[in-house]
């Protein structure tokens, strides 16, 4: 049966957004995990009487690659707090031409190529846990995402998947040809782990990606640079924090999601 929560929406903000605006009694909470310290302290506070909070995936400064990111004491930190739900911004590669950059995506699929260097499970020592995971991110958060980039009338692109690298160096050539035979429509180095301990952690998760390149693939257009990623995130940061403070004022302030009861079905682990 799946429960009713009061909703606690918070952002894990990738390249380029590294804060919120608007936020009142704001706080910056630093808060020790089992599985070591957050990227960076939270920001916590309300817009309107709801809560939010934010979180910079590779702290201040930009200081961890995608690889080191402690993803799980960012979701411990998160579930600690009482968030309910998670959108995770991030900047993306397109591999598609429909998926050009300075579009909003936000994808229904992750197809992953990380290569196993990151913890990627709360699961282990003596507690075996199966989540289900066909549908990696939650489509009722989904459609308050897109009703906000159509409300912000930003270029959007809904549905597809999204090939998560290890990173941090972009893709080969051949890589970015093969990803485009596989049908992944962006391209990112964080969604993985952190969607899956999203779920393990019983909380709501989307993404909501912004092309800023076209990887690599595209003949007539140069290879993807740092240069050529920040000058288009620079552009986008407006919209993206727009984005983001509709999205919070869209969701109700209770929410019911199966989602919330991920565990109940998980664990295999005798109870006694
Ligand atoms: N982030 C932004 N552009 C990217 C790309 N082309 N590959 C991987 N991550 C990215």
């Amino acid at each position: 049966m799946s429960q009713i929560k009061k909703t606690y929406l918070a952002f894990i903000g990738g390249s380029g957004l590294y804060d919120l605006p608007g936020i009142q009694n704001l706080k910056e909470e630093e808060i020790s995990t089992p599985f070591g310290t957050p990227s960076d302290k939270i920001i916590t506070g309300e817009i309107d009487g709801k809560p939010i909070a934010f979180l910079p995936r590779h702290g201040k400064g930009h200081r961890f690659t995608p690889s080191e990111v402690n993803y799980r004491a960012n979701i411990y930190a998160l579930k600690k707090l009482g968030v309910t739900h998670i959108v995770s911004v991030s900047a993306v590669g397109g591999l598609q031409e429909k998926t050009a950059p300075g579009t909003a995506v936000i994808p229904t699929q992750i197809i992953d190529k990380t290569t196993g260097v990151r913890e990627r499970s709360f699961f282990g020592k003596g507690v075996v846990g199966h989540v289900s995971f066909a549908d990696p991110f939650c489509p009722e958060l989904q459609k308050y995402i897109s009703n906000a980039c159509e409300q912000e009338k930003v270029k959007t692109h809904f549905g597809g998947s999204l090939v998560c690298i290890e990173g941090p160096r972009f893709s080969t050539r051949a890589e970015s040809h093969s990803f485009r035979r596989e049908e992944a429509v962006i391209i990112g180095m964080t969604a993985m782990p952190e969607a899956i301990l999203a779920r393990e952690a019983e909380i709501a998760y989307a993404t909501l990606a912004f092309v800023t390149d076209y990887d690599c693939w595209k003949e007539e257009t140069e290879p993807v640079t740092v240069e050529a990623v920040l000058a288009v995130l620079k552009k986008n940061v407006d919209a993206s924090k727009r984005i983001a403070l509709s999205i919070h004022k869209n969701i109700p302030l209770e929410t019911k999601n199966p989602i919330f009861n991920t565990a109940e079905y998980a664990i295999m682990t005798d109870k006694n």
